[in-house]
């Protein structure tokens, strides 16, 4: 079996380099021909941890190769996995622009039977569209089943989620089908779980929202928290405790970011509306998510009163520790706040600078990049802790007491110990907790 996998982004990167560490023959095809060139080149444009290794392992062992060329791509494979994006439209609802036209030029290059196996993210009901699409615009009497198999990775440990699954979620209708996709995950044959292509489309948004309900529902609790005596971290805990609730997912903070929450919530949302079903629930998802911004503000404010040619320190630009993903990333809207009041910027981030910089370049004294934490810290009014990487947990705290003009650290993420930061001297505000 040759595997075609359409898109390399995110989510088809790390699929094509994943199966093709399978064993199995991959193309990889891309509308970017410059992300073509450089993967043939074995560069990764995004940061992800082992990726650029198992790329280069695999183009060096001949599992895995490159064509900028679609329609070459649909004609040589016999599965076909999409992996094209489904941005947000301004409705909430995805943009399936992109699959419609990949299904339209597997019709018109359906040369015998193919196998066509939707990764992205996409409404429940579109394999129904998919299968109309090619139905509509083939030439020749070639057969072809879709099916569905949800990616569930995470960005930062992509890899190890795709080679490490707990779940292989497929979607399929025929024997064929189910059979062809069985033998492509065959290492992992105790982790499938095999519905119809409905039921496992929308094991995807159901996944992604309950997953953000989660974060959303603890931030809610978090601002309970800072009206009475009760603690965040520990209620978060507590909960944990009871395996039908689980631990995970419950980190108060800043909400959640990313290409995939923000944009999967607010889908499903539309999926229900459109047929005709009452989703408060997963709406006011989102809109708690959408006010940690400015309550992140207000508790700036609450520490320093005038923003004003106040100096911050910015720390942590990325959606999330391990990536250099800034796409709906809280610094985002943080910074456009900040410059608004005026204040003075020193911003770091151990990978993401670079893409912040191409969004608010340097322009000193109003946004200045600084080469690491301790830098970005000198003569800072206030630190402000917007993303929890490892590094920023492991800061030297007198030494950044030292460097700071005056020691006041508004922590988004609750990094660091209020106890222990107030026994160093600082005023310290976080989450959720006193
Ligand atoms: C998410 C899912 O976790 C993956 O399973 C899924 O495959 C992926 O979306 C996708 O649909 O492609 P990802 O967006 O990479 O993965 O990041 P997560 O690690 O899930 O974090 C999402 C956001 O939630 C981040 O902004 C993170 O900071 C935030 N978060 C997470 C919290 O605020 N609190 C938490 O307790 C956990």
């Amino acid at each position: 079996m040759k595997i075609g996998v359409i898109g390399t982004g995110y989510v088809g990167m790390v699929t094509a380099v994943g199966l093709a560490d399978l064993g199995h023959q991959v193309i990889g095809t891309d509308k970017v021909t410059e992300k073509i060139e450089k993967a043939s080149r074995g560069e990764v444009p995004i940061y992800e941890p082992g990726l650029e290794e198992l790329l280069n392992k695999n183009l060096k062992n001949g599992n895995l190769t490159f064509d900028p060329d679609l329609e070459k791509t649909i004609r040589a494979s016999d599965v076909l996995f999409v992996c094209v994006n489904t941005p947000q439209r301004k409705d909430g609802s995805a943009d399936m622009t992109f699959v419609e036209g990949v299904s339209r030029c597997i019709a018109e290059n359906l040369n015998g039977y193919k196998l066509i196996v939707e990764k992205s993210t996409v409404p429940v009901r579109t394999s129904f569209w998919i299968k109309r699409t090619i139905s509509l615009y083939k030439k020749g009497d070639s057969s072809f089943d879709v099916a569905s198999n949800p990616e569930f990775l995470r960005e930062g440990s992509a890899l190890s989620d795709f080679l490490n699954p707990e779940r292989i979620v497929i979607g399929a209708e025929s024997e064929k089908a189910k059979n062809w996709l069985i033998k492509i995950y065959e290492k992992y044959k105790d982790k499938i779980h095999m519905t119809n292509i409905d039921t496992s489309e929308l094991i995807k948004h159901a996944s992604n929202s309950f997953l953000a309900m989660k974060i959303s529902f603890i931030n809610l609790i978090s601002d309970l928290c800072e009206k009475t005596d009760a603690d965040v971290e520990l209620v978060a805990q507590g909960m944990g405790l009871d395996s039908r609730i689980g631990k995970q997912f419950l980190r108060a903070g800043l909400g959640y970011g990313g290409s995939c929450f923000p944009k999967d919530v607010r889908a499903l949302v539309k999926i229900g509306e459109d047929l005709g079903l009452d989703m408060s629930l997963v709406k006011a998802v989102d809109q708690i998510n959408k006010k940690r911004i400015q309550k992140f503000i207000n508790l700036i404010k609450k520490a320093l009163w005038i923003l004003t040619n106040k100096r911050l320190a910015v720390l942590g630009l990325a959606f999330k520790p391990r990536t250099d993903d800034i796409r709906n990333a809280p610094s985002i809207d943080i910074i456009r706040k900040l410059m608004e009041e005026e204040a003075y910027l020193s911003l770091y981030d151990p990978e993401a600078a670079e893409n912040v910089k191409k969004l608010f370049p340097e322009d000193p004294p109003n946004i200045h990049y600084a080469k690491s934490a301790y830098q970005a810290l000198e003569k800072a009014n206030a630190a402000l802790f917007i993303t929890e990487w490892e590094e920023f947990e492991k800061l030297d705290l007198k030494k950044v007491k030292k460097l700071m003009d005056k020691p006041i650290v508004v922590d988004g993420r609750n990094i660091f110990e209020p106890d222990k930061m107030k026994e160093l001297g600082f005023e310290y505000y976080c989450i959720g907790r006193k």
